[in-house]
């Protein structure tokens, strides 16, 4: 047992089990020599949308471009406010800041590690708006009270639903609920694809439209441009790899789920972490929460740990893959350093850049390859005294 190596992500043994469909797709694009955007790119924005719960898909280059054109679409100018997650991937803030406004970060809930919906209305001023939600790890944040305070102080929700394709919140699904949805199809998504691309979903006609214009220059017709635009534009070898993998995702994100239960029983049986919420604090490893509002797709498994970083490099030369997602919160991140946030201003965010640690919970792992990681996690805190 000790012998078995577990990778964090192994995309080798995923295209392993769908060779042939993504050769043919690749094959396809070939011999149309249609490269960008064109029919493939067409059928997978209405498969994506379908799939979503949304009207309207728009392919894009990556889901960061994803995240910039939405924020270009709802107009947000120099100035202007967005408020977000500390906790996220740095695009999240990277593409306020490009277009001149400024990220307010608002802290997490330690729980689900997404955006503590209670301190949402105190961040509100004048100059807010948008609400940019990210849906972290696979799991949706709370919407229900982002959009009421959205109504309320009539601003744009645009969801970074990049990690959550297929995660459902009260029954509609993450990227549907606000005004745009943003999502990333980076190969080590649930979703990936064969190199950089993106997706913006809607169900708001006027807004789409404008994503649609922007993503290509703001060109309408082409050469005669309505709106300065970017190229974000997706290539079809995207649109048909990707249209060749989504028939598969339903069972990818059901393995998922099973791998993350299964890892709960095996916390729970090794004795490393509790269910009881008077304990759950007190033990080595705190397992991710289920907030109970929906689908979690378990993009990541993402365990908080006393020692953590100790514990990563316990596990790294066993052989047992880990990340940390994300090191250091946005509101500390040195290129955000004239903003005038301070260690302290998001404490939960600060705490959870400090104690989380990704798992291995790709769908094609093994629970020979799960037990090692859980053997290899108590051998840690058995071998060093506490
Ligand atoms: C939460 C989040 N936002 C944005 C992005 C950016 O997506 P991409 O890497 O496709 O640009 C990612 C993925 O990397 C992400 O996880």
């Amino acid at each position: 047992m000790t012998d078995i190596k577990v990778p964090i992500l192994d995309l080798k043994a995923q295209y392993a089990t769908i060779r042939e469909e993504v050769q043919a797709a690749i094959e396809r694009v070939m011999e149309s020599q249609y490269f960008i955007l064109g029919p493939e790119v067409e059928a997978l924005e209405r498969e994506i949308a379908d799939y979503s719960g949304c009207k309207f898909g728009i392919g894009v280059s990556s889901g960061t471009d994803a995240l910039l054109v939405s924020l270009m679409a709802v107009g947000i100018q120099p100035g202007d406010e967005v408020i977000t997650t500390p906790y996220s991937f740095f695009a999240t803030a990277g593409a306020i800041v490009r277009l001149g406004a400024r990220p307010v970060f608002v802290d997490i809930d330690l729980d689900t590690l997404n955006l503590d919906a209670n301190r949402l209305e105190a961040a509100v001023t004048p100059r807010t708006r948008a609400i940019l939600p990210v849906h972290l790890a696979g799991q949706t944040a709370e919407m229900d009270p982002v959009m009421a305070v959205a109504e309320r102080h009539n601003l744009f929700v645009i969801e970074d639903a990049c990690q959550a394709l297929g995660a459902d919140y009260h029954g509609r699904r993450a990227g549907s609920i606000g005004h745009l949805g943003c999502f990333s199809f980076f190969p080590s998504k649930n979703l990936g694809g064969a190199g950089d691309s993106g997706m913006v979903v809607s169900n708001d006609p006027a807004l789409a439209d404008r994503v649609k214009l922007l993503r290509n220059h703001g060109h309408r017709p082409k050469y005669y441009n309505q709106a300065v635009g970017g190229n974000f534009r997706m290539d079809a070898l995207q649109g048909a790899i990707l249209r060749a993998k989504l028939p598969h995702l339903e069972s990818w994100t059901a393995a998922r789920r099973r791998n993350a239960a299964l890892y709960r029983e095996l916390f729970l049986k090794a004795g490393l972490a509790s269910e009881d919420p008077a304990r759950r604090a007190g033990m080595p490893v705190v397992l991710p929460a289920e907030a109970g509002w929906g689908r979690h797709i378990y993009h990541l498994f993402q365990i908080r740990a006393r020692r953590r970083d100790e514990l990563m490099a316990h596990m790294k030369a066993q052989g047992v893959g880990a990340e940390i997602y994300y090191p250091v919160p946005l509101h500390l991140q040195a290129c955000f350093a004239d903003m005038g946030y301070r260690a302290g201003d998001c404490p939960t965010a600060e705490c959870a850049a400090a104690e989380t640690l990704a798992l291995p919970i790709y769908p094609e792992l093994t629970t020979a390859q799960m037990e090692r990681v859980v053997q290899v996690v108590r051998d840690f805190f058995q071998d060093s005294a506490e």
